[in-house]
């Protein structure tokens, strides 16, 4: 299965629906993290929670640099940058999305130490070696495994540390599902078992897998569905007569896709 062209991803995330998602998620454009200590949190503070997992599992300090690869609005960037001292360049396909975390870096005072790239991450702008540290943050489903392995191990040094979250098919993941997700939001997803030969082939030591299922794939639909109706009047405002369609939209693909998908972080090292 090809992935689309990355001008074609941008249009997925360029578009009103695109837009509203880090309204949705306080910020972040990715799922969150919960457990029994943390049900009772929204969306918008489980997104920050896994960005929080993933910022623990980064070995980064001031003066070293970091690649956030498919990097959305900036919002796990910036909290990198502030928690670690390092500083980060984000490339994100989308040119909205760019704005937006240019516009953020600049209003936190961060501009220095983050910045924003319009372009694909199987083109990074930046020479062979430059990075500390990178990851993919869900996004290497719209971009191709293989291909996107290989442009991240061209920009990081040896020892350093890529980390992912990814959402792997299970035994059970259908084909009819395999169609409609690489249709409708340009995604191409592969299984766990995948990994040991994609890292190996691009130049990466496997880490670790860790597999988070259950903390995010029971929770997405009752989350979102919150999420949704704390933002009704925001989406009345934005899509008119069309927000019950596309509140229906929203729930059945996260649906579909907690049906599907499991979710995991992965840590690896460039050899
Ligand atoms: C689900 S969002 C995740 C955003 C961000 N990492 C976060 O966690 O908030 C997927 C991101 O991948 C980006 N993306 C998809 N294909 C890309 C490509 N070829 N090059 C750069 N960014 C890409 C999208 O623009 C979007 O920002």
């Amino acid at each position: 299965m090809q992935t689309a062209e990355p001008e074609v991803v941008a249009t997925l995330y360029d578009s009103p629906e695109g837009q509203f998602g880090p309204t949705l998620f306080g910020g972040h454009l990715h799922w969150g993290y919960w457990d029994a200590e943390t049900a009772g949190a929204s969306f918008a503070a489980a997104a920050d929670r896994l960005a929080e997992i993933m910022i623990e599992r980064i070995r980064i300090g001031p003066g070293q640099r970091f690649v956030d690869l498919g990097c959305g609005v900036g919002q796990p960037a910036a909290k990198l940058a502030r928690a670690t001292g390092c500083q980060v360049d984000g490339i994100t396909i989308s040119g909205s999305q760019q704005r937006a975390a240019t516009a953020m870096a600049e209003a936190e005072g961060l501009q220095d130490r983050l910045r924003f790239f319009h372009g694909s991450a199987l083109e990074i702008p930046a020479e062979d070696a430059s990075y500390d540290g990178g990851w993919f943050f869900e996004s290497i489903f719209h971009m191709g495994h293989r291909a996107a392995l290989l442009e991240a191990a061209r920009v990081l040094k040896p020892g350093a540390t890529l980390l992912l979250t990814d959402l792997p098919t299970l035994p059970t993941t259908s084909d009819e599902f395999r169609d409609f997700v690489q249709e409708h939001i340009h995604s191409v997803f592969v299984a766990k078992e995948d990994y040991p030969a994609l890292m190996a082939e691009a130049g990466f030591e496997l880490v670790e897998i860790e597999d988070i299922s259950e903390n995010v794939m029971p929770w997405l639909v009752p989350k979102l569905t919150e999420a949704l109706e704390e933002h009704r009047g925001t989406l009345v405002e934005m899509f008119g007569e069309e927000t019950e369609k596309m509140i229906e939209n929203w729930i059945f693909l996260f649906e579909y896709m907690s049906e599907n998908l499991g979710y995991m972080v992965v840590t690896a090292r460039k050899k």
